[in-house]
């Protein structure tokens, strides 16, 4: 064969390989189980009963002091919360209040489930600077505007649905004062959206930590810091699951449409 007659027989080769190659990688999924198909609404109502009443509270109370050492990053990043008017979203049974309580001039509690604002009720009795929310489960309604210096929220949104969390922080532009802190513990568990969050690691619903820079910055926040870090231990280790992402308000964003 010819020199000539090889490189015209060469170069189409080339060409058709590449193009296989290209669309070999474009893989198709299937994703479409029926049972997969769930609106919003039930899936926030169903994640609310799942934490009606769990073994999880009195278990919880035990490993409150992880969240609070002083070398803990959660810790870290509480320190730069001004608390003066501060909310704690997805309360629970209140494990975390009296470890700020002293730095608050007043706390906001809130919650999907009444059982749980109940609990928190009788366990601060005497506390005159809480107030209680019990909530929809994606806004602060009831919370005054441009009222709250901080928000934070630990071990519940990682298993909250994404579009909330996109709505909590929606909701939490308009209530905190210009300035104001977000410190959300979040799923930073960003595959298998067809999963119930139950079927995924630690119960991680769908989210990561770029997506949640995303909607912060289009909310109206900067994000000062985000930390990504690994949740369980022995076999139920997972790398890299969870994130805490700290988000200032820069810009009031009042008339943001999501619809
Ligand atoms: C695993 S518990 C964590 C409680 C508390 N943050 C703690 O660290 O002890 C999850 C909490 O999230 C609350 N919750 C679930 N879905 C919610 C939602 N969409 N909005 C607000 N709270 C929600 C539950 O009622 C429960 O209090």
């Amino acid at each position: 064969m010819s020199i000539k007659k090889l490189i015209k027989w060469i170069i189409p080769y080339g060409i058709y390989a590449t193009y296989r190659n290209c669309k070999n990688k474009h893989e198709t999924m299937h994703r479409g189980r029926i049972e997969s198909v769930i609106s919003l609404d039930e899936m926030r109502i169903n994640i609310g009963k799942d934490w009606i009443s769990h073994p999880y509270y009195d278990d919880a109370e035990e490993w409150v002091n992880g969240f609070w050492s002083e070398n803990s990053t959660f810790y870290k990043s509480f320190c730069q919360l001004d608390c003066t008017n501060i909310v704690e979203l997805a309360c629970g049974h209140g494990r975390h209040i009296p470890k700020y309580l002293d730095k608050a001039k007043s706390i906001t509690l809130v919650d999907i489930n009444q059982q749980n604002i109940d609990f928190c009720k009788k366990r601060f009795l005497n506390e005159t600077k809480i107030k209680y929310v019990t909530n929809t489960g994606s806004n602060f309604n009831g919370i005054e505007s441009n009222s709250q210096t901080a928000i934070f929220t630990y071990d519940a949104m990682v298993h909250f649905e994404m579009l909330d969390i996109l709505s909590y922080i929606k909701d939490a532009n308009r209530i905190l004062v210009d300035g104001g802190k977000i410190l959300f513990h979040h799923s930073n568990a960003a595959f298998s959206p067809e999963l119930n969050y139950t079927q995924k690691p630690h119960c991680r619903n769908f989210m990561s930590a770029d997506i949640f820079a995303y909607m912060s910055l289009r909310m109206g926040f900067v994000v000062l810091k985000q930390d990504i870090f690994s949740w369980g231990s022995g076999d139920n280790f997972t790398k890299d699951i969870d994130c805490l992402s700290l988000c200032q308000k820069v810009k009031s964003i009042n008339n943001t449409n999501l619809a």
